[in-house]
């Protein structure tokens, strides 16, 4: 939830371009199954203070509208000929929100990995009251000019930084930059370089406004060349590292009593018939106690009683879908993504074989995820202990997240 009078933004992706220089569209590309453009946006949606998200589109691409029309927060418009041109429908876009944030970063899709640390750094600087701010590289290389095949001048490396993006702007100073330009053009057509800027904030310095600066990271580089490429399909696999961890949980059974309105247990969220009911403070499902617990893990966030004390009366009675949507919700603001999570149920009675099915449905609607990340399975105890004497069931479950690293 975002707290009132924070600062947020919307934010324009783009991923309009041609990829000359690759060879080919590289936003579209591939890597790891996700295209480049997705990559990106997952790894920037969950930050915490962006609101919408306009995606760049060039007037080509076939456009998934189903995947847009799920999420209301990522809006697509088409782009233009110049990097320029796909900002400046973007942001007549933005005009016709009618919800808009204060501020609106603008970013290449081309540079996918973006550390939220430097996002942090950023909206510190607005917070301080610049209006405008980018994050840069101080440059290793000396940077030369040059004509034909001679050195012209040596430019002094301590005074010049690479620029980076997302940039950030008050929405007002970015709109009028841009618009400053863009009312230029005349029905012959624009003259001179100005359409063509190699970044936004150049627009916003031209005009007046000072631009702010903080350290940007090596991971922003910009995907130009097939040597980007390699390099970032090696940075992600090492971006990224696998986390397992369990989860376990039992309840007890009891009688049903005339209160008992049905005389269904819920499991996995699923509603199975049983000759007993279940002793719990909420709907006590087993199957997603223990699923939350191995998300909790994965995250090293605390278990499902510190989350939802029961010790708290709002949690009694609850249905555990609340819980595991919640779960999800800390999976997807961490930047992770579910590989797998399996349940094993331990039960004389009910039968669980017959209703695995329906509980992988069940799971993967909670979850919004494919059924072959889902697994489901049970076992009795041999008749065995308190689950063999059928006083009541228990569950194990585990999950395998992929989870970028941290930055410390
Ligand atoms: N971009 C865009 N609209 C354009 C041109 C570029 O949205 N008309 C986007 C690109 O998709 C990329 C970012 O702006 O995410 C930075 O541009 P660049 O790296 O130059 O990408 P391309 O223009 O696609 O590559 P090239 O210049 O080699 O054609
Ligand atoms: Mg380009």
């Amino acid at each position: 939830m975002k707290q009132k009078n924070e600062i947020t933004f919307d934010l324009i992706l783009l991923a309009a371009g041609k990829g000359e220089r690759m060879g080919f569209e590289k936003q579209f590309a591939p890597i790891n199954g996700q295209p480049i453009w997705q990559i990106a946006l997952e790894q920037i949606r969950y930050y915490p203070a962006c609101n919408t998200i306009i995606i760049v589109f060039p007037k080509t691409a076939p456009i998934d509208r189903a995947f847009f029309d799920k999420n209301s927060a990522l809006r697509w418009v088409y782009g233009g000929a110049l990097r320029s041109d796909s900002v400046w429908n973007a942001l007549q876009y933005y005009n016709t929100l009618s919800v808009k944030s204060p501020y609106i970063a603008i970013h290449d899709a081309a540079r996918p990995v973006v550390d939220h640390a430097v996002l942090d750094r950023m909206m510190d600087k607005i917070r301080e009251g610049e209006k405008a701010v980018i994050p840069t590289l101080n440059a290793s290389d000396t940077i030369k000019k040059y004509s034909g095949r001679h050195i012209t001048e040596t430019l002094n490396r301590d005074e010049l930084v690479l620029a980076q993006t997302p940039q950030l702007f008050e929405a007002d100073i970015i709109q009028t930059s841009y618009r400053n330009i863009f009312a230029k053009q005349t029905e012959n057509g624009r003259n001179g370089d100005e359409y063509n800027p190699s970044d936004d904030s150049s627009l916003v310095e031209a005009n007046g406004t000072k631009v702010a600066i903080v350290a940007g990271s090596p991971n922003l580089r910009k995907i130009t060349v097939k040597e980007d490429f390699d390099y970032l399909k090696h940075l992600l696999a090492q971006h990224f590292e696998t986390r397992t961890a369990m989860g376990y949980d039992v309840h007890k059974f009891r009688s049903w009593t005339t209160n008992d309105t049905s005389h269904n247990i819920k499991i996995c969220g699923v509603e199975v018939e049983h000759d007993y009911g279940i002793d719990a403070h909420s709907d006590g499902d087993v199957g997603i106690h223990a699923l939350c617990d191995a998300i909790f893990g994965c995250l090293a966030d605390g278990d499902i009683g510190s989350h939802f004390p029961p010790s708290d009366d709002k949690w009694k009675d609850a249905d555990s879908e609340f819980f595991l949507r919640y779960a999800m919700r800390k999976i997807q603001k961490a930047g992770a993504k579910v590989i797998l999570l399996d349940v094993t149920i331990i039960c004389e009675l009910p039968k669980i074989g017959p209703e695995t099915q329906r509980m992988k449905n069940r799971l993967a609607e909670m979850c919004n995820l494919p059924m072959n990340r889902i697994s489901i399975k049970a076992t009795t105890s041999e008749k065995l202990g308190f689950t063999g004497r059928k006083e009541g069931l228990s569950a194990f479950a585990t999950a395998t997240i992929s989870l970028p690293l941290s930055q410390e």
